[in-house]
C-alpha cells in the first residue's frame, strides 16, 4: 500500500533509521575524513562506513553538505570531524583531557587555516614549494611543544585523540615532503608506529594512493582561502597581483585597436514589443524563476535564489540581443494556502489575492523586470493541467492504487502526515509525527500510529481508504534518462542540479501520487476521482505554461517548440528534483512536443547571519522589510548578488553588507566613477579631453578588456556572482591608474603634462561608461544614473556587450558630460547595528499581529522546540533513560559481554547524554568552528 504523503515530500538522501547502529559518512579526497577514519582504526570502534559524494547532504536538516558525518543511534548527527574523533575515543572510555581539548582547539583555529592555504597552493596551483612557508608558524609551535613536553605523545605517554587529529591533519603534507626532517621532535612524533599505521591505512582509503593529488576534486570545491584580510579592509589599490597581471604587446595593440573603433551605428535596442515570441534565426530564451508560494512573504533567501537571479540573467540576455521572455508568478494552490486562510480568517482566494499583491509589490521594489508575473489559480491552469493529465492517462503512464489515510471527521478533512501525532509503533515514543518518529528516527506510515490524534482539534481520526492516481515514473525512466543525458551534457546545469538529479535516479524512481483529497487545487477531471484535486507539485510547474498562456494566446510557440527555444529554469536547490525529474516526466508522458528544460540553474542556500532564515521563528529579513531600511534597492541587489550562494552556501550578514557597501561600492566603484567624472568637470569644463594613448594606457585597456571578456564568459554561463567580481576588478584597475598618474597634479604642469592629464581623464571616464553597462543587470538604477551623469549615448550598451565583449571609446574627445554627483552613501556602524536590532530576528508588527493561530502551525512550533529548545519535560524522560542505559552498560561489562555489543550500548548511552544536555539547554558540542565550512 502506498501512503499518499509518503510521496509528497522530497525523500531525504539518507534516512535516519539505523536500527541502533552508528554510521559514518565519508567522501574520498576529503582530508577531514582522513581524521575520522584514522580515529576509527585507532579506537577499533565498530561502525558502518559509507562513502558518498562530496556534495551529498547526509545530515538532512543542514543546508550544506557536511562531511564527514556520524549518524548516532538516535538519528542525531555529529558533523565536525574533531567532535566525531572525540566521540569515538569516548566510546572506548578515553574522555579527552583539558590538554587534549586545547590541542583540538589549536588544530581547528590555528593549524587548519594554514593547512587549507598550503593544500590549496600545493594541490591546485602546483606550488608545493609554498607549503613550508605557510606552515612554518604552526609547525614550529608543534616542535617547541613536543620538545618541551618531553613525552612521546602530545598529551603524555599514551596516544590521545589529539595525536590522531593532528596526525591525520598533517599527514598529507608531512608524508609528502621533507618538512618534518628539520624538526626532530615533530619527526619523532610523526613516525611513532601506533598512529602511523592507522593513519596510513586511512590515508590509503581517502587519498587512493594518489598523494596530494587525491584531494584535488575536494579542494576545487573549497572556497579559496584568503591569505590576508587586506581585500576587505582596503579594497581599492590593494591586490597588486591582479593589477600587475602580465599583458603582452599584442594584447595591448589589439585593445587599442578595438578601442579606436568607437560605437556601433547599429540600431539601438528597441523597446520591448509584447507579446514576445520566438523568432526563426534568433537565440530564443524562455526564462522562468520558481513560482514563489503565495502563502508567505518571501525572504531574502527566496529572492536571491529565484527571481533576482533570473532577473539579472534576463536583463543581461536582453542586452546581448537575445530574444528573451521572462515569466514568473505565484504558486497558489495546496494545503499551505488553506491553512493560511484558516489562520487569517479569509477564504483561500482572498489569501491568494492578498499575497499575490504583496509579492508583486516586493518584486517591483527590487526592480525585478518580469515580462509577465502571473499566478496559478486561473482558468488556463485548469485547462492546461487537465489536458496534460488526460494525455498522460491516454498514454498509459498512470497507476491507480488504494491509499489508507487518516481523516478527521470533526475538521472534515484528510490529515496530511504532519497534522497527525500519536504513539510510535516501534519505540512507543508518545509524540511521533505521522511521517517519522523524532525519537527513534524510523519512518512511519501515519495509519500505523497508535492512538493517533488530529493536531488541530485533538480528536481521533478514522482510517479511510480511497483511490489515488500515481504517475508511473519507473515506466518513464528510460525516456527520462535519455533526455537527461542530452540536456545535461549540452546545457548549463549547475553542479548541484546534476548531482541531485543523479542521486534521485540512482535510488530508483517510484510512482508518485499526483492526487489529493483537498479542495483548494486544480480539480482532477477523471469521473472516478471527482472530489480530488491535483497534488501541488504536479500542478505548480504547469503554472509556467498557463502563466505564459495568460500572457499570450500563442504560448505554444514557447512551450511546444523544443527546437527553437532554450528553456532556463532558475530555482533554489530544494526544487531541483521536481524540475529535473518529476515535471519532465509529466511532459514526456503527455507526448505533445513540449519544450523541456535546457539549463537548470540552482543556487545553494543563503543563511541569515549564523542561522537559517525561518518564517516561523521570524528570523531573517523579509522582502517587505528591505525597503523600510532606507537602503536603496540597488544596494540590496548588489549585496545579495555579491553573496549569491553560487556553488556553496553563503550568508547574509548586516555587518558584511555594510562592509561591502563601504569598501566595494563606495571606496572602489563609486569612488572611481566619481573621480573620473569630476576630473572632466573640474579640469576640462565638462568636455571629454583629447586622448593620446601611451603604452601604459594601452596596457590598462588590455586589462580592462580582459575583465570584460571574463565577465561575458561567466554571465553566458550564469555565474552571476563570479561575473560581478570582474566589474569590481575594473574599477580597482581604474583607481590604481588614477593614483599612479595623478591627473590633479599634472593638470597644473606644462603642455605635455596637461595633455597626459587629459588622456588619463578621458580613458577613466570611458571606463566609467563601460562600468555602467556591465552594472546594468545588477544595479539598473545606478547604471542608468551613471549614464545620465555622463550623458552617454544609448548605443554604448549594446556595442560593448557584443560578441566576446568589446571595450570601445564611447565618449570621444569633445563629448559633453552631465552633472556628476556621488553614487553611494556610507553605511555607519551604529546605523547598521540599529537595523540589525530592528529587523533581524523579528517580523514586522503587522505580521506578528496577524498570526493569531497557534493551533494551525504545529510544525512550526515543533521546529522551535527541537531547534533551540530547552525542554524540561524531555529532560526528565532523558534523565531516566540515561540512568537505565548506564545500568545496562554496567551489567554488560560485568558479564564480560562481547566488545561490539558493549560498544553499541555505550554509543547509545553517550548519545542519550548528548540529547539530555541539549534538552537542558547545555550545548554538548563545541561551538561550530568559526568561519569555517566543510
Ligand atoms: N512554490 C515552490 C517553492 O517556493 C516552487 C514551485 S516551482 C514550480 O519552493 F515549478 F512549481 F512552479
Ligand atoms: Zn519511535
Amino acid at each position: 500500500k502506498h501512503s499518499a504523503d509518503h510521496f509528497s515530500k522530497l525523500q531525504s538522501l539518507s534516512i535516519s533509521s539505523i536500527n541502533g547502529q552508528m554510521k559514518l559518512f565519508v567522501s574520498e579526497g576529503n582530508p577531514h575524513c582522513l581524521k575520522v577514519l584514522a580515529a576509527l582504526e585507532v579506537t577499533g570502534v565498530q561502525c558502518d562506513v559509507q562513502y558518498v559524494n562530496h556534495e551529498e547532504r547526509v545530515v538532512p536538516f543542514l543546508s550544506r553538505p557536511a562531511l564527514p558525518a556520524l549518524l548516532l543511534p538516535s538519528g542525531l548527527h555529529l558533523f565536525s570531524s574533531n567532535a566525531i574523533c572525540r566521540y569515538l575515543f569516548e566510546i572506548v572510555g578515553q574522555d579527552s583531557s583539558e590538554r587534549c581539548n586545547q590541542w583540538l582547539e589549536w588544530e581547528a583555529t590555528d593549524l587548519q587555516p594554514a593547512l587549507l592555504q598550503a593544500l590549496h597552493m600545493a594541490v591546485l596551483h602546483g606550488k608545493g614549494s609554498e607549503v613550508s612557508k605557510v606552515l612554518q608558524g604552526p609547525l614550529n609551535y608543534l616542535e617547541q611543544s613536543l620538545s618541551k613536553g618531553n613525552t612521546p605523545y602530545l598529551t603524555g605517554e599514551a596516544v590521545s585523540v589529539a595525536d590522531v587529529v593532528l596526525w591525520a591533519a598533517l599527514y598529507p603534507v608531512l608524508s609528502d615532503s621533507s618538512l618534518a626532517c628539520e624538526r626532530t621532535s615533530v619527526k619523532a612524533w610523526f613516525d611513532r608506529g601506533a598512529v602511523l599505521h592507522s593513519c596510513e591505512s586511512a590515508a590509503q582509503k581517502v587519498l587512493q594512493g594518489k598523494g596530494l593529488q587525491g584531494m584535488k576534486s575536494y579542494m576545487q570545491r573549497q572556497p579559496a582561502p584568503q591569505s590576508s584580510q587586506s581585500r576587505d579592509t582596503q579594497p581599492c589599490n590593494s591586490n597588486p597581483a591582479e593589477v600587475s597581471r602580465a599583458v603582452s604587446e599584442e594584447e595591448m595593440e589589439a585593445a587599442a585597436l578595438t578601442w579606436s573603433k568607437g560605437l556601433n551605428s547599429c540600431p539601438l535596442a528597441a523597446d520591448r514589443q509584447h507579446p514576445i515570441l520566438p523568432h526563426e534565426g534568433k537565440r530564443n530564451l524562455l526564462v522562468t524563476s520558481a513560482l514563489p508560494y503565495v502563502n508567505n512573504v518571501p525572504h531574502l533567501g527566496n529572492i536571491i535564489g529565484c527571481v533576482l537571479s533570473a532577473d539579472v540573467f534576463s536583463r543581461y540576455g536582453r542586452l546581448r540581443g537575445w530574444n528573451l521572455l521572462f515569466v514568473c508568478g505565484t504558486d497558489e494552490y495546496g494545503t499551505a494556502t488553506e491553512n493560511k486562510a484558516r489562520e487569517e480568517g479569509l477564504t483561500p482566494q482572498q489569501i491568494c489575492d492578498k499575497y499575490h499583491a504583496i509579492h508583486s509589490s516586493i518584486y517591483k521594489w527590487f526592480q525585478i523586470d518580469f515580462d509577465f508575473f502571473g499566478r496559478t489559480t486561473t482558468e488556463k491552469q485548469t485547462e492546461i493541467a487537465q489536458d496534460i493529465f488526460w494525455r498522460i492517462h491516454k498514454h498509459g503512464f498512470l497507476i491507480e492504487d488504494t491509499v489508507e489515510q487518516l481523516r478527521c471527521e470533526k475538521c472534515q478533512r484528510f490529515l496530511a502526515d504532519r497534522f497527525v501525532e500519536g504513539i510510535c509503533p516501534h519505540c512507543s515514543y508518545p509524540e511521533a509525527r505521522g511521517d517519522q518518529c523524532d525519537k527513534c528516527g524510523r519512518l512511519i506510515n501515519a495509519v500505523e500510529l497508535r492512538e493517533p490524534q488530529c493536531k488541530v482539534c485533538r480528536q481521533t481520526p478514522v482510517v479511510r481508504s480511497s483511490k489515488h492516481l500515481f504517475l508511473d515514473l519507473p515506466k518513464l525512466e528510460p525516456q527520462l534518462e535519455q533526455w537527461l543525458e542530452k540536456s545535461t551534457s549540452t546545457g548549463d546545469w549547475t553542479a548541484n542540479a546534476k548531482q541531485i538529479t543523479r542521486s534521485w535516479l540512482r535510488d530508483g524512481l517510484k510512482p508518485r501520487c499526483i492526487t489529493r483529497d483537498l479542495r483548494w487545487g486544480t480539480p482532477v477531471p477523471h469521473p472516478d476521482f471527482k472530489e480530488k484535486v491535483f497534488y501541488v507539485w504536479f500542478d505548480a510547474p504547469i503554472g509556467y505554461l498557463s502563466i505564459t498562456a495568460n500572457y499570450t494566446d500563442k504560448w505554444e510557440k514557447w512551450w511546444k517548440n523544443p527546437h527553437q527555444v532554450e528553456l532556463y529554469n532558475f530555482m533554489a536547490k530544494d526544487n531541483v528534483p521536481f524540475h529535473s525529474v518529476v515535471f519532465p516526466c509529466s511532459l514526456l508522458g503527455a507526448q505533445d512536443n513540449y519544450t523541456l528544460v535546457s539549463h537548470l540553474i540552482a543556487t545553494e542556500y543563503l543563511n541569515y547571519e549564523d542561522t537559517k532564515f525561518s518564517k516561523s521563528r521570524g528570523v531573517g529579513v523579509f522582502g517587505d522589510m528591505a525597503k523600510d531600511t532606507g537602503i536603496p534597492s540597488d544596494v540590496w541587489r548588489f549585496y545579495l548578488l555579491y553573496v549569491r550562494p553560487e556553488g556553496q552556501d553563503s550568508a547574509f550578514s548586516w555587518a558584511d553588507m555594510a562592509l561591502k557597501n563601504n569598501s566595494e561600492l563606495l571606496n572602489n566603484l563609486g569612488n572611481f566613477i566619481n573621480r573620473a567624472g569630476m576630473f572632466v568637470t573640474k579640469f576640462f569644463e565638462g568636455c571629454v579631453p583629447a586622448m593620446e594613448l601611451q603604452q601604459e594606457d594601452k596596457k590598462l585597456l588590455a586589462l580592462v578588456g580582459w575583465e570584460l571578456q571574463q565577465y561575458i564568459q561567466l554571465m553566458d554561463k550564469v555565474k552571476i556572482r563570479d561575473a560581478l567580481r570582474h566589474i569590481l576588478n575594473i574599477s580597482r584597475h581604474g583607481n590604481q591608474y588614477i593614483q599612479v598618474n595623478e591627473p590633479w597634479k599634472k593638470i597644473k604642469g606644462g603642455d605635455t603634462e596637461r595633455q597626459r592629464a587629459g588622456t588619463v581623464t578621458g580613458v577613466s571616464v570611458n571606463i566609467a561608461c563601460l562600468l555602467s553597462v556591465m552594472l546594468l543587470p545588477y544595479m539598473p538604477t545606478v547604471s542608468q544614473t551613471i549614464r545620465d551623469q555622463l550623458n552617454a549615448p544609448q548605443s554604448c550598451v549594446n556595442t560593448m556587450l557584443q560578441g566576446t565583449g568589446t571595450f570601445v571609446c564611447s565618449l570621444s574627445a569633445g563629448h559633453r558630460i552631465g552633472t556628476v554627483s556621488p553614487l553611494f552613501q556610507k553605511l555607519e556602524v551604529d546605523q547598521i547595528e540599529a537595523l540589525k536590532k530592528r529587523f533581524g530576528g523579528q517580523q514586522t508588527t503587522a505580521q506578528r499581529a496577524s498570526s493569531t493561530q497557534p493551533a494551525a502551525v504545529p510544525a512550526a512550533a515543533a521546529e522551535v522546540a527541537t531547534s533551540n529548545g530547552v525542554d524540561p519535560e524531555k529532560a526528565k524522560q532523558l534523565t531516566q533513560a540515561v540512568t537505565e542505559q548506564g545500568e545496562k552498560v554496567r551489567a554488560l561489562k560485568a558479564q564480560k559481554a562481547e566488545k561490539a555489543v558493549i560498544t553499541a550500548e555505550v554509543a547509545k548511552l553517550l548519545d542519550l547524554k548528548k540529547q539530555l544536555a541539549l534538552a537542558e539547554g547545555k550545548s554538548s558540542e563545541p561551538a561550530p568552528q568559526k568561519g569555517k565550512r566543510k
